[in-house]
């Protein structure tokens, strides 16, 4: 209709310039950009020959598909992710490709960008990426990586959002709509339940439905249904004795059918194992087994299988309709633009997160923010002032052009102050193997000493890093302490001088008890990417004020942890039983009345709030969508001397539910920024869906009726304010 309105309107000249030249009218269907998705996916399938087809559910390399150039489809590029995109690795072993283009951007990593509490930062980062994986011609980009917090144990917590399915569910829908607005796939991983490195190839996870539902899937199910996600990445676990890339119950019933997704799921790299359970269960891309390609699961093996007769056709067309949508719904046979690498603009988003990503655990006194100005010697002590991180870490390693170390971005920020450094620990220098001349351990910790009595300040920066047994992938933490004397240099450092800050970078929780006393100041860096040392120094000296809210529970030990105080992780026989069930993170310490070190949601700032006037309102159903049904409001006031943003966590409570259910569980929070004395109304809106649990046997989720408690927070166990609502009617959630 519009056309024709169009040729109405055009005067003789302009007709003719309209007619194409015979060539673009000979260009077929599903290259005309101009034609919907689906008619050219129809159109290109049926153009295919079987073999073609087969080329496009399996690897030709390690990160990419074979071209079919006589169809124009080009070689399809696939990089991790999800700190960045990785530098190029194979073809066809994990060696780098030893390129010298293929420098990115270090975003500070998962766990990082959830500490943040900060939507628009996440779609920032994906953008971020996406526009670097143009640059680099990447198409799909392993990320994000969405697994739950379930131990503080597993080695690749560091890449992950935390434990609680609602703020992982927030921060990756905007970070996958982020990426692909820049026509990028965003493939969202370990689907699903892939919460230890631990037997991760093997280990048979057994857990209920409802904590599958409730705890482990909702960030997927986000990902699907709001973020449309283009691709999943299978996990390398079972799930209930099947292999989770080929998992009949994860893959058909849940994710394709009740979740209706339409993108293509793709096998983590040897996460395949079966040709019958990869053609029916759900499996469209097969990367990385370890064969030559045409013996691939989803190669020469599915072919037999097709020519035997012994599945259908339709299967693969299937697996290849998925594969041709995810090409054509990001531009890949269309001209996608050229992207930008290493700009301005990403270093600056790197520097953001990392910034908002810091949390201030503990803030005794008045020692931060440091003033610049009166400090004539600091001493920054530990291998992690001086150490990057963002080149390791398994396959989200980078390579970075740079990467800003803590002591240089202090020594950067300080004009008149004399920097010391004195490594005070060394990874592996208390290895057996040890080179002559070396310091040993108790001789770094001596000269760490002696530089904390000569200061005014120190600073130690410790904590873990990615070698084996830290947060690194393939293998879990062993305990939580810090690796070799860290514990013990820190309380000697801290005893020569009490003006000492401790910064700790890693991916979760480490243990405190000898030294937490003793120090005024400790602050969780994270593995704050190539802006980092920057970024912390901004928060040290004040320029930043910390805003970072832990997304993870920080325990005393690890015994009081949930699957660890039931003797449930690491499994036994090849099985872990999920024992604890709902009771995930903070829902097991405020069930069992367990006290963390520091709650779920803690972050002190450099200023103070104050919360008044907590009202719920229920508003008047809109015409369309899922209705509201409740807004809660209350007023926040920065009452300190700085400006400062806080995170207003909403907590909702049942009274009395029907079924056990955990006390209380986040379901909304916002992040506002306030002048010095400025005071703001903040709005966090529910919907039932905040009410709702998963019931089993209605298999659905249902909001009950009945009396609920909604609180307003700084943290998990800092509730400022609490109201009563009263859910009307019962309601069961639509899918
Ligand atoms: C990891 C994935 C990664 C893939 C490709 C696997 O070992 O589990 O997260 O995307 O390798 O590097």
């Amino acid at each position: 209709m519009a056309r024709r309105l169009a040729f109405a309107l055009l005067p003789p000249l302009a007709f003719a310039a309209f007619v194409r030249p015979a060539a673009a009218e000979d260009k077929p269907p599903y290259l005309d950009a101009a034609r919907p998705v689906e008619e050219r996916v129809e159109d290109l399938l049926k153009r295919l020959t079987l073999d073609e087809k087969l080329l496009l559910v399996h690897a030709d390399s390690k990160f990419t598909t074979a071209p079919i150039p006589r169809l124009s489809i080009p070689q399809r590029w696939l990089s991790d992710g999800p700190h960045g995109v990785r530098e190029d690795i194979g073809p066809h072993d994990w060696r780098p490709a030893g390129r010298t283009d293929d420098f990115a951007t270090a975003l500070p990593a998962g766990v990082a960008l959830a500490a943040t509490w900060n939507a628009d930062l996440a779609r920032a980062y994906g953008e971020t990426i996406g526009q670097e994986a143009l640059a680099r011609g990447k198409h799909i980009i392993l990320g994000p990586a969405v697994n739950i917090h379930r131990t503080p144990l597993n080695g690749r917590n560091f890449e992950y959002f935390g434990e609680d399915p609602f703020l992982a569910s927030r921060m990756v829908v905007p970070w996958i709509r982020g990426i692909q607005s820049q026509d990028v796939a965003a493939c969202v991983k370990h689907y699903a339940l892939n919460n230890q490195e631990w037997e991760r190839g093997t280990i048979d996870v057994q857990v209920d439905e409802r904590t599958l539902r409730e705890i482990y899937l909702p960030a997927f199910e986000a990902a699907v249904k709001e973020g449309g996600v283009l691709a999943v990445m299978g996990a390398y676990n079972r799930f209930r004795g099947q292999h989770a890339c080929h998992n009949e119950y994860l893959l058909n019933t849940i994710l394709k059918g009740e979740w209706g997704f339409k993108g293509l799921v793709m096998s983590d790299w040897s996460g395949t194992h079966d040709t019958r359970e990869a053609a029916r269960n759900g499996l469209d891309l097969e990367m990385g087994t370890d064969r030559p390609y045409d013996q691939f699961f989803l190669a020469r093996p599915f072919r037999d299988l097709l020519d035997k007769g012994e599945v259908p056709l339709s299967l693969l067309d299937d697996k290849v309709r998925r594969n041709l949508r995810v090409m054509l719904e990001t531009k890949v046979l269309d001209g996608r633009p050229p992207g930008a690498l290493n700009t301005k603009a990403h270093q600056e988003t790197a520097r953001r997160v990392a910034e908002e990503a810091i949390v201030l655990l503990k803030n005794d006194g008045t020692l931060l923010p440091l003033d610049a100005s009166k400090l004539r010697t600091l001493v920054v002590i530990g291998e992690n002032a001086v150490r990057p991180h963002s080149h390791q870490g398994g396959a989200s390693e980078m390579k970075t052009p740079y990467e800003v170390t803590p002591l240089e971005g202090i020594a950067k920020r300080l004009r008149a102050t004399k920097v010391m450094h004195a490594m005070g620990y060394k990874s592996g220098a208390w290895s057996p193997d040890n080179p002559p001349g070396h310091p040993d351990p108790e001789t770094l910790v001596a000269r760490a000493v002696e530089g904390a009595r000569q200061a005014d300040v120190a600073i130690v920066v410790g904590g873990l890093n990615h070698e084996r047994f830290q947060d690194a992938e393939g293998m879990d933490r062993k305990d939580l302490s810090l690796p070799g004397l860290q514990a013990e240099l820190i309380r000697r450092v801290a005893e020569a001088n009490p003006r000492t800050v401790v910064v700790l970078v890693s991916g979760g929780p480490v243990d405190m008890e000898t030294w937490l006393t003793k120090v005024p100041a400790v602050v969780q860096a994270w593995y704050p990417g190539m802006e980092g040392g920057d970024a912390l120094a901004a928060v040290l000296f004040g320029d930043v004020n910390p805003s970072g809210r832990l997304p993870a529970t920080f325990p005393k030990k690890l015994g009081d942890s949930p699957a660890h105080a039931l003797g449930a992780y690491p499994g036994k026989g090849g099985t872990v039983r999920y024992e604890e069930g709902l009771l995930v993170g903070y829902r097991w310490y405020d069930a069992k009345g367990i006290e963390p070190l520091f709650p779920f949601g803690h972050g002190l700032s450099y200023t103070t709030f104050e919360y008044a006037n907590l009202r719920v309102e229920r508003p008047r159903e809109p015409a369309a969508g899922r209705p509201p049904v409740a807004v809660v409001r209350v007023d926040v006031k920065n009452t300190g001397p700085r400006a400062g943003a806080e995170v207003v966590q909403v907590y909702v409570r049942p009274v009395a539910p029907r079924l056990p259910r955990p006390p209380q569980e986040l379901k909304g929070f916002a992040k506002v920024l306030l002048a010095p004395g400025e005071k703001k109304a903040v709005a966090v809106t529910l919907g039932a869906e905040a009410f709702a649990f998963y019931d089993p046997a209605k298999k659905a989720w249902v909001a009950e009726a009945g009396e609920f408690r909604l609180l307003a927070g700084s943290s998990s166990r800092l509730i400022r304010l609490e109201a009563p609502f009263a859910l009307e009617a019962t309601a069961t959630l639509a899918r």
